[in-house]
């Protein structure tokens, strides 16, 4: 209820029409795919309920590349906020995936990853979303990408890349993992890439080394588009190559009120020419100009 009236006041205030609502979902399987990462699916069979009348729509039809959700068991009292996860897939028609990475509990608590890895078949989940007020450019005039993702960064560009697989597009992508028991999704990215690059930090797999460094050894300037999800050090590495192509990367800021804008708790600072200005991850992002982001 709460949700509902900061998205109306929201709503109201920003003039702005929302595609987003909550829905109990139906897990449909939950699974380990890597090192303490998880994949999970859910029906999405039932149209989201829904604030914005036009948009009464199940949740698979209308997610696209950037968009997340979000998600926490139903009806139990942990974590008490959902917690943001992209979209890693979408089979337009009655279901969504997520992957997901368990973070660490810092206390005797189990964190929220922990206990979504815990949910089994069958289990109740609470889905809000999606969130995302600027998504991955998706264009029919852009023949040749490059998608770089680090770790669990590799989930919504896999999402990106079937689109622009299905567009026909060059697609070249460079995938980069601490080790070769977090690689995920490397079947499925080598077979609808033209050029898969794929790398470990420890050299268990792959090339031995970081993936921008990896990156960085291919002709990357005959690219029409860049875009990369991964942590900011990753970004840091590749702002350092000075590459004039435009590139989009995907910030992860997590906020308290389901990506309505009303909390600023997933605020972040930008360059808009020569100022610093103030941007939110949930409805200016969670897309962003790699060369427009501070990241000292
Ligand atoms: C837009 C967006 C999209 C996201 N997409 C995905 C996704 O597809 N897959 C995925 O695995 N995660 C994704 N995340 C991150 C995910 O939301 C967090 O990992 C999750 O909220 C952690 O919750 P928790 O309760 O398990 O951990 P918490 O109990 O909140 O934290 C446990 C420990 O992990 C640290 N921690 C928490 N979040 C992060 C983080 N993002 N980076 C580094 N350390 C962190 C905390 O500081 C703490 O030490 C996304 C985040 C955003 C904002
Ligand atoms: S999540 Fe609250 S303003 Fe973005």
């Amino acid at each position: 209820m709460t949700i509902y009236c900061l998205w109306y006041i929201n709503n109201y205030m920003t003039g702005r029409k929302w595609k987003t609502g909550r829905e109990v979902c139906n897990i449909l399987s939950n699974y380990k795919i890597g090192e303490k990462i998880y994949q999970m699916k859910v029906e999405t069979n039932r149209k989201i309920s829904n604030l914005d009348e036009t948009a009464s729509e199940c949740l698979s039809k209308i997610v696209d590349p950037g968009n997340y959700i979000w998600v926490r068991p139903d009806n139990q009292p942990r974590p008490m906020l959902a917690r943001p996860m992209s979209v890693h897939s979408t089979n337009r028609k009655n279901a969504i995936s997520i992957i997901y990475k368990i973070k660490a509990a810092g206390s005797t608590n189990p964190t929220g990853t922990q206990l979504l890895s815990h949910m089994k078949t069958g289990d109740n989940i609470e889905i809000v979303g999606p969130s995302g007020g600027n998504l991955f450019t998706i264009d029919n005039n852009i023949n040749k990408i490059a998608l770089i993702g680090g770790g669990v960064g590799v989930s919504p560009l896999s999402f990106l890349a079937e689109e622009y697989h299905k567009l026909n597009k060059d697609i070249h992508i460079f995938a980069g993992f601490a080790n070769k028991k977090e690689i995920i999704c490397e079947r499925k990215l080598e077979k609808i890439s033209d050029y898969f690059n794929l790398a470990t930090t420890d050299g268990s797999k792959g090339y031995h080394g970081n993936i921008i460094d990896a990156f960085a050894e291919s002709t990357y300037d005959d690219f029409n588009m860049i875009f990369a999800c991964g942590p900011k050090k990753m970004y840091q590495a590749l702002k350092k190559l000075n590459i004039k192509t435009p590139t989009e990367v995907s910030v992860e800021k997590r906020g308290a009120c389901y990506g309505t804008g009303c909390c600023h708790g997933c605020g972040l600072s930008v360059k808009e020419g020569n100022k610093k200005v103030y941007k939110r991850v949930c409805t200016d992002g969670p897309i962003f100009n790699l060369k427009d982001m501070i990241l000292e």
